[in-house]
């Protein structure tokens, strides 16, 4: 039963369900608020390690979801002035902010090594995943 799984492990098992049903999600993960600092810290994930466990606010595309509210879809990552780069395998991204009671307190954060891969599909589907996840936190 899921009863007995933590929050970090029922993150993970779908950040493993994801990178492993749909082939162009190549990096999963969660950032969350890090306590009530104006930076992001990077939660349960699957796919390469990454130096970036911190990201400021408005740092990057995700440090820019964390202020702005809204979905960020990055069709090419070289085209992005504030981009951080994990690795030079990726060449999309699309971040979704998670809301709880309104408020922005983290994000599913997913790199694709395919292109242009993401469809509005990706930002509803992410979204419903989102909005379950909130459910998990409060
Ligand atoms: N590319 C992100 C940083 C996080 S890595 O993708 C895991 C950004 O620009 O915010």
């Amino acid at each position: 039963t899921q009863a007995n799984l933590s929050v970090d492990d029922r993150l993970l098992k779908i950040c493993k369900l994801l990178d492993a049903n749909v082939d162009y999600y190549n990096w999963v993960g969660f950032y969350f608020k890090n306590g009530d600092k104006n930076e992001l810290k990077l939660g349960p994930y699957v796919g390469e390690p990454t130096d970036h466990t911190i990201i400021p606010f408005g740092k990057g595309i995700c440090g820019q979801v964390a202020v702005s509210n809204e979905n960020f879809v990055v069709p090419d990552v070289t085209a992005q002035d504030n981009y951080i780069a994990c690795s030079i395998t990726v060449k999309a991204e699309i971040v979704i902010p998670i809301f709880v009671n309104g408020e922005n307190i983290g994000q599913i954060d997913i790199d694709s090594n395919t292109p242009d891969p993401f469809t509005e599909d990706d930002e509803r589907f992410l979204e419903f995943v989102c909005k379950e996840v909130a459910k998990m936190l409060v």
